[in-house]
C-alpha cells in the first residue's frame, strides 16, 4: 500500500484515477454511439470519443509536466457508472426512444463525474503551482462541461418527442 503523505502524491493518485477513467471511456463511447438510435445523440458520442482521446493525451502530458510516467489506477467510480449501463442493457428490453433517453442519463452522469474530477485536479495543480498541468486539465474540464450541455439539450428534445408520441400530443415518428 503506497503511503500518500503529500499533496504531490495525492495529485498523482487522482491523475492515475482519471487516466483510467478516460481510457475506459475511449472503449465505452464507440459502443454508446452504436447503441444510440437518434442520429444527433450517436454523433455526439462519436465526437466526444475524439475529445476523449485527446483527454488521454493531455493527461499523459500532465504526468510528464510533473516528472512522472503515465500510469492508470483502477477507478471504481467509472466502473460503477459503466456497470449501471451494462446491467440496464442486459436486464431490460427498452424501446429505441427509451434506450436513447436512458443513454443521455448515463452520459450525463459520466460528464458530472469527470467535471468533479477535473475541478478537483485543477485546484490541486494550481495549489502545487503547476501552470502547464492547470492549462491542460482546464482544457479537458471545458470540453466535459460542453459535452454535458450538449447531452442535456439532446435529452430535453428526446423527452419532448417521447411525450409527444406516447401522450396526448399525437404520434410523431422519426
Ligand atoms: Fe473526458
Ligand atoms: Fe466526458
Amino acid at each position: 500500500m503506497p503511503a500518500i503523505t503529500s499533496p504531490e502524491q495525492l495529485f498523482e493518485h487522482e491523475l492515475q484515477d482519471i487516466y483510467y477513467a478516460e481510457k475506459t471511456l475511449t472503449k465505452v463511447l464507440p459502443k454508446l454511439a452504436d447503441e444510440a438510435k437518434d442520429r444527433e445523440l450517436s454523433r455526439a458520442f462519436t465526437s466526444h470519443l475524439k475529445e476523449t482521446e485527446k483527454h488521454v493525451i493531455n493527461i499523459e502530458k500532465v504526468f510528464r509536466a510533473i516528472g512522472k510516467s503515465p500510469q492508470a489506477h483502477p477507478c471504481p467510480g467509472i466502473e460503477g457508472i459503466k456497470k449501471e449501463h451494462d446491467e440496464f442493457i442486459e436486464e431490460n428490453s427498452a424501446s429505441s426512444k427509451m434506450l436513447d433517453a436512458f443513454l443521455t442519463g448515463a452520459a450525463s452522469r459520466t460528464e458530472h463525474y469527470e467535471i468533479a474530477a477535473y475541478t478537483g485536479l485543477v485546484a490541486q495543480a494550481r495549489a502545487l503551482k503547476e501552470p502547464k498541468a492547470v492549462e491542460l486539465l482546464q482544457e479537458n474540464l471545458k470540453q466535459e462541461k460542453e459535452a454535458l450541455k450538449k447531452v442535456e439539450t439532446i435529452s430535453k428534445r428526446l423527452l419532448k418527442d417521447a411525450n409527444g408520441s406516447t401522450g396526448n400530443g399525437g404520434s410523431r415518428s422519426r
